[in-house]
């Protein structure tokens, strides 16, 4: 794990405008149908969408007639999302921080992360506040990087911790009280290349699921 003096809030609220236009360069649309699928969501459950920025994993959600909660803690990620969908009624944006979620317990049947772990200080208490507000039977979606080296997503995108090891997240996710826990390789790959073209990553995928 990396300090990170600059700020990853500072580093999002500056790219929000064009992160959907990153986004599309770093991973596809088939990683948000993966991890939708997973949780075999039905119209009319509400989700949780963590670490939502402009909105990529509410965007299919709502798609499926899911009530949406997203959470960010920038306030011009939110702000994408709010320009996008306008105020339909389905989505619910609340600023939050992920060691404190701004959600009452037990109040979504799921529960979604998609590449927000590794920008956090502490994933394991991130996990636990997922699992928090998850109800009985309710499923928890994480899909991030497996553990890679390539140090400039430190410097140049925030990165707090290179990936991890699938035996963390596994540990972590018993920690906070789940079961049925499954973490595999999502069959996909996060890719980017440094500011001055001289590093290109091509990092695996995990997509983790447990029930509460
Ligand atoms: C890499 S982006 C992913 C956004 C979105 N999930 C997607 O798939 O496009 C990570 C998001 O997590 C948010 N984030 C990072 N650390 C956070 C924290 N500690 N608490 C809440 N949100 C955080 C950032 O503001 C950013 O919008």
């Amino acid at each position: 794990m990396k300090e990170d003096p600059v700020g990853s809030k500072e580093y999002f609220d500056r790219v929000a405008a064009e992160w959907d236009e990153l986004r599309r360069d770093f991973f596809s649309e088939s990683l948000r149908e993966k991890a939708i699928e997973a949780a075999n969501v039905k119209p009319g459950m509400i989700a949780v969408d963590v670490g939502a920025g402009t909105g990529f994993v509410t965007e299919g959600l709502v798609k499926k007639g899911v009530n949406v909660i997203a959470v960010d803690q920038s306030e011009a990620m939110l702000s994408q999302i709010k320009k996008k969908f306008g105020s339909a009624g389905a989505i619910d944006l609340r600023r939050g921080e992920a060691e404190n979620l701004p959600v009452d317990d037990r109040v979504a049947d799921c529960v979604f992360a998609n590449m927000f772990l590794h920008h956090v200080e502490k994933p394991s208490v991130a996990i636990a506040e997922m699992g928090r507000i998850l109800k009985k039977d309710g499923v928890l979606i994480v899909t991030d990087l497996d553990e890679h080296d390539f140090n400039f997503l430190r410097n140049e995108q925030h990165d707090r911790w290179l990936g991890f090891k699938r035996e963390d997240i596994r540990r972590w996710l018993k920690q906070a009280g789940l079961k049925r826990i499954r973490v595999e390789c999502a069959n996909e790959n996060c890719c980017s290349h440094s500011v001055s073209c001289s590093e290109e990553a091509k990092i695996s995928i995990f997509m983790a699921i447990a029930r509460k």
